[in-house]
């Protein structure tokens, strides 16, 4: 019998039921006490006070389905596996059993003729390697071992594949355990394991355990008890148990998708139209659980809003792609609707009022959307990038969210000013800063202290890269910044050493304890460039250009904001590089307060 989504959580809820566990009610996507967040991430975020030791009403042992939004990957929407809005099956102790049960109970649940069934040949599992924050797990692969899984099929990686949480800078997180299930594929290269990227191991099912509580100075302290945070993903793992290519084919997803290509009178889909077609189906998912949420969202320009608009807008944008002319937006809504009723009634009971939030999104938008677009290639025709002006002109106007813009502006190879924008904005809309913050909040970086701070950081890390690795032709490719992160692009063919890496740092922690002035000075673009400074794109800037310097050390065109002296940063800390295309490399790097005691 195949096992579906329905099937999969209803065994995945009677198993952790007959092994003592409350189940505990779905919440809704809108956290309710956790203001820094604008969704509901994962099944534990509704449970972080009591991973702190505040007693759960139903006890220590608890289970659940949960409906779950991450923004962070709407970009990569239309491939197989991404979705922004998901259910999660979790299972919880809260300082009851740890590592040993834990992985037992999911042993169980995957191999046991009563529950999935799996083969347990197939089975290979990861466990957390350790390093200078936490030991390697040894305590889990035991229990694995035990359990009956080789050794050969037991894997130590590191922090990037084997470690959860904090949700946001601060907060419980732990070592994981990940359980993979073997597809047969031939595997990529001789080092593929699991944990590969290529398809060959499926991840099942995360175990975490969350002993440890972040600090905002970046240390790890012991947290009162000891707890366990499972996460499987519903469709995910159905599309695997149904034997589909991806999660766009399972039961719980395929009507939505085929409405769609009815309505755009697709019958074989090109690989361009899948990719429109599944994000259609994705964005529009969400949208109906948003306008459906007990706590619900509208469209609007602030925070949750602002994400729900730009869901409907790139929806709309997609269906027009794919030539679907008429209002749309309902039909696809309606399935939506009749396929999720049975676990949420409260969609079907609000159906009337997200037809209408819709449909009157969809008139707003569409009426906009042609001209805009037009606009859109004027301005692309005749320039290299789309600076803060045109860019807020196609907001204010056309209703282009900012990352619609930017969408376009990289299908053309293109770039945004973004903080030009956010300049046009805040000074047409006459807005304070703190409301233009929150529309940011919905998905932009923000004006906040903590995104000046990286802003600098970031023109730091830029001149440190030149430095150490002896190449004056790196420039920057691509900037994102957000008040947790900065993300950082640029020209290199290869990965760094871990000692270029510590270079790096050390070079920008050096400026930052310097206490460098920043300053801003006005000039012509021949005189920046006679001045060597770094200049992202040259046709962006008009006759007279804002140049920032920090020090000695770094001389940029750039329209701000910036923090006054490097002193105010704290220390710089590169927490992830990789490669994103051929000969170019992405680094991502936070600041952490040096005021914060030093970790125990
Ligand atoms: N919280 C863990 C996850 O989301 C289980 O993967």
């Amino acid at each position: 019998m195949v096992i579906d989504s329905q099937k999969l959580k209803k065994l995945f809820l009677d198993f952790f039921s007959e092994n003592e566990h409350s189940l505990i009610p779905n919440s809704p996507l809108i956290p309710e006490y956790d203001p820094t967040v604008l969704f509901t991430p994962a099944g534990m975020h509704p449970l972080i006070p009591y991973f702190l030791g505040q007693p759960h009403p139903l006890g220590k042992k608890l289970a659940n389905v949960q409906r779950c939004f991450r923004t962070g990957d709407i970009e990569c929407v239309g491939d197989s596996s991404h979705l922004t809005f998901f259910e999660m099956l979790g299972s919880w102790s809260l300082g009851d059993y740890f590592k040993k049960e834990a992985v037992s109970l999911s042993y169980d649940f995957l191999t046991n003729k009563r529950w999935l069934n799996l083969d347990r040949k197939r089975l290979s599992v990861t466990v957390f390697a350790g390093d200078k924050d936490a030991p390697k797990d040894n305590e889990s692969f035991e229990a694995w071992s035990s359990a009956g899984v080789p050794d050969e099929h037991i894997f130590f990686l590191g922090k990037e594949d084997n470690w959860w949480g904090p949700v946001g800078n601060t907060g419980p997180c732990g070592p994981c355990t990940e359980m993979f299930y073997d597809t047969g594929k031939p595997a990529c290269s001789p080092s593929c394991r699991p944990g590969c990227s290529c398809g060959k191991y499926f991840e099942l099912w995360n175990d975490v355990f969350m002993e440890y509580n972040k600090t905002p100075a970046g240390c790890y302290e012991f947290l009162k008890q000891k707890n366990v945070d499972t996460g499987m993903g519903v469709e995910h793992t159905a599309a695997m148990l149904e034997g589909k290519e991806h999660v766009f084919q399972i039961g719980a997803v395929r009507p939505i998708a085929k409405t769609v290509e009815e309505l755009a009178g697709i019958s074989v889909p090109t690989d361009t139209e899948e990719r429109s077609i599944r994000i259609i189906a994705d964005h529009i998912r969400a949208s109906v659980f948003f306008l459906g949420d007990e706590r619900g969202v509208k469209p609007s320009n602030l925070d949750r809003g602002y994400v729900l608009r730009r869901l409907i807008r790139r929806a709309i944008r997609f269906g027009r792609l794919i030539g679907i002319e008429k209002d749309f937006l309902n039909d696809v809504a309606e399935v939506v609707i009749n396929l999720n009723e049975f676990d949420y009634p409260l969609l079907k009971e609000k159906q009337a009022s997200i037809f209408a939030e819709l449909r009157k999104e969809e008139t707003k938008f569409k009426n906009t959307l042609e001209k805009g677009l037009r606009k859109f290639h004027r301005i692309a025709e005749n320039s290299a990038t789309i600076d803060g002006r045109n860019a807020f002109l196609l907001f204010q106007s056309f209703g282009f969210p900012i990352e619609l813009t930017q969408e376009l502006a990289a299908e053309k190879g293109i770039e945004v000013d973004e903080a030009g924008f956010r300049n046009e904005y805040e000074q047409h809309q006459k807005v304070s800063a703190a409301s233009a913050k929150k529309l940011f909040k919905g998905g932009l970086s923000d004006a906040s202290i903590e995104t000046k701070k990286l802003h600098t950081a970031t023109h730091l890390l830029n001149e440190a890269l030149r430095v150490v690795l002896k190449k004056n032709d790196i420039v920057q490719r691509g900037s994102n910044i957000t008040p947790e992160r900065l993300r950082f692009d640029f020209n290199f063919d290869r990965a760094l050493s871990p000692e270029e890496l510590a270079a790096v740092e050390d070079l920008v922690n050096k400026q930052i304890r310097c206490s460098l002035p920043v300053v801003r000075e006005e000039m012509t673009v021949e005189e920046a460039k006679t001045r060597g400074a770094q200049a992202v794109f040259d046709d962006k800037y008009g006759n007279t250009v804002s140049v920032y310097k920090v020090g000695k050390f770094s001389t940029e065109i750039c329209g701000g904001p910036h923090v006054n002296n490097t002193k105010e940063l704290g220390v710089f800390k590169i927490t992830k590089q990789k490669g994103i295309a051929a000969g170019v490399r992405r680094i991502r790097a936070i600041l952490t307060n040096p005021e914060e005691p030093k970790c125990k």
